[in-house]
C-alpha cells in the first residue's frame, strides 16, 4: 500500500509535537519540507532537526509568497508531483507543516492535487498544535467563554471583508502577517470595538525569539509597527471578563 503522512510539527517549540508526529518524523527515509524561497531555511525543519537520524533525506519544497493563482497552482502541481513520485518508489515519505496541517497550510493545495490526481495514495494526517492555542497558552488568555464566538481571520487581504466578520464577532484571532495588524487595529475602533478591548499580539510564539504584549486598544490606536514579522498572531476581545 501507498501511503503519505502528513505530520503538523507545533507552533517552534520541539517539545510541542505529538507522539505519533515524533514517532512518523524519526521513521522517515524522506521528509519534504515547504519553503517561500528556494535556500531559504524551513521553519517547518527547525522545528523536528534535533529529532532526524542521519539517513532521513531531507527535500524543500518551495511555495512562494505571492498571490496570483495561476503561477501558485503550477506549483501545487509541480510538488504534488515530485511527493507522489517518492510514495511510489516505497519510501517512508513524510510531509511536514508548522502547526496544524488544516490551518492556512502549504499541504491544502498539496492534499487537493493528491486527491485529484494520485488516488493510488493514501493519506494519514497527524494534527499539531496550532499558533493560536500555542498563543493562547503563553499569554496565559481565554479566547471564548459560554456563548462567545471566535473568528479567525487572515489581516493581510480585504480589509473590508476584515470589517464585516469583525462586526460579528466576541474574539477574533488575526494571522499571517503582522506588517498588516496596524491597519486592522485603525480599523477596530470604527467598527464598535470599545477602548478597553484587550489586545494580545506576539511574534514567534513558543521559540526563544518570541515577543508578547497585552495591551488595550486605546493604547495601540495610533501607533506604529505593532509587530514586523510575518509570523505574528493577534488575539482581540470585545468582552473581557476576566
Ligand atoms: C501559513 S499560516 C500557518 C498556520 C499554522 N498551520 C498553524 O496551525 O498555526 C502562517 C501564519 O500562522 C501564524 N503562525 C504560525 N506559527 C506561528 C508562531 N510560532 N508565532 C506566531 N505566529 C505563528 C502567523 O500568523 C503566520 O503568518
Amino acid at each position: 500500500m501507498l501511503k503519505l503522512f502528513c505530520v503538523g510539527c507545533g507552533p517552534g517549540d520541539p517539545e510541542l509535537i505529538t507522539i505519533r508526529a515524533l514517532n512518523l518524523i524519526k521513521e522517515a527515509d524522506v521528509i519534504f519540507v515547504p519553503t517561500s524561497k528556494l535556500n531559504k531555511p524551513s521553519i517547518a525543519l527547525s522545528i523536528v532537526e534535533k529529532y532526524l537520524k542521519e539517513s532521513t533525506e531531507i527535500i524543500n519544497l518551495v511555495f512562494p509568497m505571492i498571490k496570483d493563482k495561476d503561477s501558485l497552482k503550477e506549483y501545487w502541481k509541480k510538488n504534488a508531483s515530485e511527493i507522489a513520485q517518492m510514495v511510489r518508489s516505497r519510501k517512508k515519505t513524510v510531509y511536514l507543516t508548522v502547526g496544524d496541517p488544516s490551518l492556512y497550510s502549504t499541504w491544502i493545495y498539496i492534499h487537493k492535487e493528491l486527491k485529484k490526481n494520485y488516488q493510488d495514495i493514501e493519506i494519514e494526517i497527524v494534527p499539531g498544535i496550532t499558533s493560536i492555542f500555542a498563543f493562547a497558552a503563553e499569554a496565559k488568555i481565554s479566547l471564548v467563554e459560554g456563548n462567545e464566538n471566535l473568528s479567525i481571520v487572515p489581516a493581510c487581504y480585504d480589509l473590508n471583508k476584515v470589517k464585516n466578520t469583525v462586526k460579528f464577532s466576541d474574539t477574533i484571532v488575526f494571522l499571517k502577517d503582522g506588517r498588516y495588524f496596524d491597519n486592522v487595529i485603525k480599523m477596530l475602533s470604527d467598527t464598535g470595538f470599545g477602548d478597553d478591548s484587550k489586545i494580545a499580539i506576539a511574534q514567534d510564539v513558543s521559540t526563544q525569539e518570541n515577543i508578547l504584549e497585552i495591551k488595550s486598544l486605546k493604547d495601540l490606536k495610533g501607533k506604529k509597527q505593532s509587530s514586523s514579522k510575518y509570523f505574528s498572531i493577534m488575539v482581540v476581545k470585545r468582552n473581557d471578563r476576566e
